[in-house]
């Protein structure tokens, strides 16, 4: 997948959420719950690839409700949950905050993955 506007590659294996992909490569995603589906900070606005998205379930279904209602702009079809998101395919997304993960940490992953 991909994130906008820093314009990275972020690749999310089957089963995994975005927020878990973001972590597992060190970049950097916004968030305070950690996960959990309660801050909303994690939240993405889809830009393409709607037909890739995983399943909503109902609490992430109750909390985007409350997010579209609070933020102008964003939309239940086009907003989604980092930490809940699941995908299919390829697709897009809009996240301000996030940066790939630094040359540095890529570094230390490469040098982790060597001495497993
Ligand atoms: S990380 Fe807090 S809602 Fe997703």
């Amino acid at each position: 997948m991909r994130v906008d506007p820093a314009g990275f590659d972020l690749a999310v294996r089957d089963g995994e959420t975005v927020f878990e992909a973001a972590l597992r490569v060190q970049a950097r995603w916004p968030t305070i719950c950690f996960g959990q589906a309660r801050c909303t900070a994690c939240a993405v606005r889809v830009l393409d690839g709607h037909e890739n998205l995983g399943p909503i379930l109902d609490e992430e279904r109750n909390i985007l409700r409350q997010l579209t209602n609070r933020r102008r702009g964003w939309s239940m079809r086009d907003t989604r949950l980092a930490c809940r998101l699941t995908v299919t395919g390829d697709i897009t997304v809009e996240k301000r905050a996030a940066r790939p993960p630094s040359a540095e940490s890529a570094e230390i992953s490469d040098s982790e993955e060597q001495v497993r």
